[in-house]
């Protein structure tokens, strides 16, 4: 949610600080603030609002530090204001700290403290850990903060600075993501690889329970209790220019037409020649699959929309029984969760708190958990028993795209993969869904290649203040995912509704011009839509359908068809939400939104 970077080296630190600042501001973005060492003083500056803030306040003064921290805020105690930003100091301004994740006991903790003398000056959870860090301070500020994260309950990744030992940074991290860059006379901490991607490719992934100490020559790592650890260095593979906007005017549009990339570079290291998969990464025996008795999907947002093809496609091709749940309900809906089940967790971030701690529930139990999820080291990645990564590359804008459509086709692999195995597809079957999967990257290319249809439907909608999407079957739950993807970046009132439920309530609120975008890609349920199509055109709504090509008869039922190329209906998802993801993109920039960064919403949710 929020993004932590912190320097210490021979360079400018607050040059570095804001640039890794600007590569995390889409994991939060109310506030942001730095506190940098310079002439024996703990100088910090913090503000409300955007990163340019606090970028053209420091362009008036010239810091010259070669430490320091700092912090891009999306708010969880206390409103987005100055006071409330990291980093957060202690009482006399000589130990800074910046946190990401919820201190749950900071109430206990901040009235404990209180009691002591200690003043806060902010509504938040992470100022109890400066003063915590101060209470225990004795000349040795790993050991102060040794001593104050035993009293943490809560998730945290915390970096820590500190003006009597001027030579270190400290690095604490549990159950938020944190890694600690290697480089050549300076090192670096991020709570996300691409803000320091542009200095080193090298880096330690702390996982929970671990800290650094760091300095300009030397990084250290140990347990809490101080007990030194070794750690292999992870190698970045993916470059600069993948997390940079590359000509487009914004990320989202970018991540739209890098799918047809994506799709083929999930695809094809897993489909050799002979259309035999090879899912690296997945170990599931004929006889594991044919033990387990049910399937739980979990995820969040978009990628439980992604879940819910993984449900059609493992129950069409695997027979077994699959709930696809939103993470934040599952745990508190009474789950049969036992040996006999497998749980696959979905998560573009890999670090969404609600779907890791699902994963934990499901091990606790002794499921078995597969996860898929794009962030390579990720906790999620690392806490499951099989990954599939879907090779997306990274995604930034807030609004997911390529994650989605890479989800969806990994679903069709694992499907594929555990059908072959456990003998509920032929080969002939299965080749033809494969053949399906490869052509995937091609057609999505095709309709990238004419946008026009979609652009002037934007045009249609942009100043509607609610608009509806219709389907059945799966192509409602791609209505689903437009119906988020527009709410989400143009601010439009939207709902999806499965087309056979509209006479059952929602038919009331379709009037003269009210826009429904009418998903008709499944050829079992084609005819069934056109009637439903029919019944909101009669009451007067504007009607924009989404169809297979060749499928002309569509037209005497919408105002305006966009064609998808043809595909098996089960997996026509990969297809029919592109012109969806492109017609959010186009309202939204019509509308002066801010595509990337929608208000209120962060791209990584690691708190519950
Ligand atoms: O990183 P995750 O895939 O776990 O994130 C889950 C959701 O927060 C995410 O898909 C969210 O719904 C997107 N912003 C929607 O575009």
């Amino acid at each position: 949610m929020c993004g932590i970077v912190g320097y210490i080296g021979d360079n400018k630190a607050e040059n570095i600080l804001i640039d890794g600042l600007a590569k995390l501001e889409y994991r939060g973005y109310d506030s942001a603030g730095i506190a940098v060492l310079r002439d024996s003083k703990l100088v910090i500056r913090k503000y409300k609002g955007r990163l340019s803030v606090l970028e053209e306040k420091l362009n008036k003064e010239n810091l010259s530090s070669n430490v320091g921290i700092g912090h891009t805020r999306w708010a969880t105690h206390g409103e987005p204001s100055d006071a409330n930003s990291h980093p957060h100091a202690n009482g006399n301004d000589t130990i800074a700290v910046v946190h990401n994740g919820i201190i749950e006991n900071f109430m206990e903790l901040r009235e404990q403290l209180e009691e002591e003398g200690y003043k806060f000056k902010s509504e938040t959870d992470t100022e109890v850990i400066s003063h915590l860090i101060d209470y225990y301070y004795k000349g040795d500020i790993l050991e102060a903060v040794r001593r104050a994260i035993k009293r943490l309950e809560g998730a945290y990744a915390i970096a820590v600075t500190s003006k009597d030992e001027p030579d270190k940074l400290i690095a604490v991290r549990k159950d938020s993501p944190l890694i600690i860059g290697i480089g050549n006379n300076e090192n670096f901490i991020a709570s996300d690889i691409p803000a320091i991607l542009k200095y080193t490719r090298n880096v330690y992934i702390l996982d929970d329970g671990e800290m650094a100490v760091i300095k300009k020559n030397e990084i250290e790592l140990m347990n809490i209790e101080g007990d030194k650890i070794d750690k292999e260095v992870f190698n970045v593979t993916w470059d600069v220019e993948s997390a940079e906007k590359g000509g487009y005017d914004h990320f989202m549009i970018k991540e739209i037409y890098e799918q047809p990339k994506a799709l083929k570079e999930t695809l094809s290291p897993r489909i050799n020649d002979k259309k035999e998969i090879n899912l690296d990464g997945i170990n599931l025996t004929k006889e594991e699959i044919e033990k387990f008795s049910r399937v739980y999907i979990i995820a969040c947002g978009t990628a439980y929309h992604a879940g819910l093809l993984g449900k059609s496609l493992i129950q069409k091709y695997v027979k077994i029984p699959v709930i696809t749940d939103v993470a934040s309900e599952f745990r508190y809906s009474d789950p049969f969760i036992d040996e006999n089940t497998l749980m696959i967790v979905v998560s573009q971030s890999g670090e969404t708190a609600d779907t890791l701690a699902a994963l934990r529930l499901a091990k606790e139990n002794k499921a078995r958990v597969m996860a898929v999820t794009n962030v390579v080291g990720s906790t999620i990645s690392r806490e499951a028993d099989d990954v599939i990564y879907t090779w997306a590359g990274p995604e930034i804008a807030v609004a997911s795209t390529k994650a989605y459509t890479t989800q969806m086709l990994s679903f069709g692999l694992i499907a594929l993969d555990m059908a072959i195995k456990k003998g509920t597809l032929s080969k002939a079957e299965a080749d033809k869904v494969i053949d399906e999967l490869i052509s995937a990257s091609d057609k999505v290319k095709s309709i990238l290649e004419d946008v026009k249809l979609t652009e002037e439907a934007a045009e249609e909608i942009y100043n509607k203040e609610n608009v509806f999407f219709i389907g059945r079957g799966i192509d409602y739950d791609v209505a689903r995912e437009g119906s988020l993807k527009l709410k989400e970046i143009s601010y439009i009132h939207s709902e999806a509704i499965q087309a056979g439920e509209l006479k059952h309530g929602t038919l009331a609120l379709i009037e003269k011009g009210t826009p429904v975008i009418a998903l008709a890609t499944q050829d079992k349920l084609y005819d069934k839509m056109l009637s439903n199509m029919k019944e909101v055109k009669a009451r007067g709504a504007h009607v924009i359908a989404v169809a297979k090509k060749g499928n002309k008869e569509v037209e005497k039922s919408a105002d305006k068809v966009i064609y998808i190329p043809d595909v098996l209906d089960e997996l026509a998802s990969i297809l029919s939400v592109i012109p969806l993801q492109l017609l959010s993109y186009y309202v939204a920039v019509k509308r002066g939104c801010d595509v990337d960064k929608p208000r209120n919403l962060a791209k990584s949710v690691t708190v519950e």
